[in-house]
């Protein structure tokens, strides 16, 4: 659990990145008290993303305050050190182990939050904070502001303002620095391992829940902490479903299996899909569809600079994939009115795309002020149009029913361009075929 002196620099360094643009105004930041649940078995804490941002402190039931230019600067609340406890749920740093380690000017325990909070705000005319992510939590803040204002008395004053702190940190998130790309790289790279070494495990009769395994295997042996988002591992028509996650049905031959899966590398998460096929070799129908999709895959990808829209991408998925349902004979008519009708939305109801880091989902605004923003260099994000055709659908050709197919990159966009950071696992028709022969 000890730190880094390297990282405990990069979360220094993102803070004083903060606290620059802060103002007159304190940041709150909670991560999430531990759950509680119907029963009194054990699961797994994922700690909050903004509190690891700006600290790297994994432990449930802290608060972070950051006060510009103020002394002390920053604040953390965190939980005692309790030997009992420890005993049950494991090692705890407690408030002088994290103030050390951490390199936090002053730490007090959790349960001082209330009356330490109260002193620490006056004097501040906004706060921001993230509220309605945990009700615990936003019941200590309201008690917080609420004392505050009667503390100033008959002065005028009321509550302070509070501003979105998800909104403003995600700004900063979404520019992704040295520290986060390091990262980020590994995800990709640890999930783009593990989509290679389940490619090359399907075989007919195998389940798609092997397939997950195999996923999962890999993800943990080379230093995943765990999936960012839960498997997608679908064949057949299974696939025409966006968030299959029953992954229990036998994968078989003439069908392909489309698998969504991402590990999490130091809190940052892939992100990638593949579609291929169970036997190892596409049938006709399955390659018209899937060259179709692949080509504006790679077509989105070349687009991507600083200085383009996001939005355009998704104009331009939808245009192209119109396109490619005109030709598989999917739509007819005219493409302006089939548009407008939104009659391909039918066929590909997702996006093209996300912002993608330390949630798989990634922070980050898409517009500002309802204009859209342009892509600068430092932002990852998915490309990941893909095209569903139900099984039952009666109005599409026969030899099409039951192909869902999904090509799905994460890309970090450069100072001319983007690199592909999940092109370790094939996605060329030839490629994949070649892959799964030499098995
Ligand atoms: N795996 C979730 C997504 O692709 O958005
Ligand atoms: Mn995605
Ligand atoms: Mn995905």
């Amino acid at each position: 659990m000890r730190k880094s002196t390297e990282k405990i620099e990069a979360f220094k360094h993102r803070r004083k990145k903060v606290i620059s643009r802060l103002g007159n105004a304190a940041l709150l930041v909670a991560a999430h008290p531990e759950q509680i649940r119907n029963d009194d078995v054990h699961h797994a804490y994922r700690p909050d993303s903004n509190m690891y941002y700006l600290t790297g402190f994994e432990e449930p039931e802290c608060f972070l305050l950051i006060r510009p230019n103020a002394n002390p600067e920053t604040v953390m609340f965190v939980r005692e050190k309790n030997i009992e406890r420890e005993t049950w749920d494991g090692f705890r740093f407690g408030p002088e182990g994290t103030k050390k380690e951490f390199a936090i000017d002053e730490v007090y325990k959790i349960e001082q939050f209330e009356e330490k909070c109260l002193e620490l705000l006056k004097g501040y005319d906004e706060l921001y904070y993230r509220l309605y992510k945990n009700e615990e939590a936003d019941a200590k803040v309201q008690k917080v502001l609420l004392n505050l204002k009667r503390a100033y008395g008959r002065t005028g004053y009321g509550l302070m303002t509070i501003k979105d702190a998800d909104t403003f940190l995600g700004e900063f998130r979404l520019k992704k620095d040295e520290y986060d790309l390091v990262n980020q790289r590994k995800a990709c790279e640890i999930s783009a391992a593990a989509h290679v070494a389940a490619m090359k495990f399907t075989k007919p009769g195998v389940n798609e829940r092997q397939v997950q395994a195999v996923l999962s295997h890999e993800f943990y042996m080379r230093g995943s902490a765990r999936p960012g988002y839960s498997f997608i591992v679908a064949t057949g028509n299974n696939a025409t479903t966006l968030h299959y996650n029953f992954n229990d049905q036998e994968c078989k031959s003439g069908d392909l299996l489309l698998i969504d899966a991402g590990a999490e590398y130091n809190m940052y998460s892939g992100d990638i899909t593949r579609t291929f096929p169970v036997n190892g070799k596409f049938s006709a129908a399955q390659a018209k569809v899937y060259e179709g999709v692949l080509n504006i895959q790679k077509e989105l990808i070349s687009y991507v600079k600083p200085g383009i829209f996001f939005k355009d991408l998704h104009k331009m998925a939808e245009d192209r994939l119109t396109d490619l349902m005109f030709e598989l004979g999917l739509l007819s008519g005219k493409k302006e009115d089939v548009m407008k009708a939104n009659e391909h939305r039918k066929y590909y109801p997702h996006g093209c795309g996300h912002w993608l880091g330390m949630d798989v989902h990634d922070a980050g605004l898409y517009y500002i002020r309802g204009e859209a923003r342009p892509i600068e260099a430092g932002m990852c994000f998915t490309i990941e149009p893909g095209l569903y055709i139900p099984a039952d659908d009666k109005t599409a050709p026969a030899e099409l029913r039951g192909i869902g197919v999904r090509i799905e990159d994460n890309i970090v966009v450069t100072n001319s361009g983007c690199d592909n950071l999940t092109a370790g696992v094939p996605k060329e028709i030839v490629e994949i075929e070649s892959l799964m022969a030499s098995r």
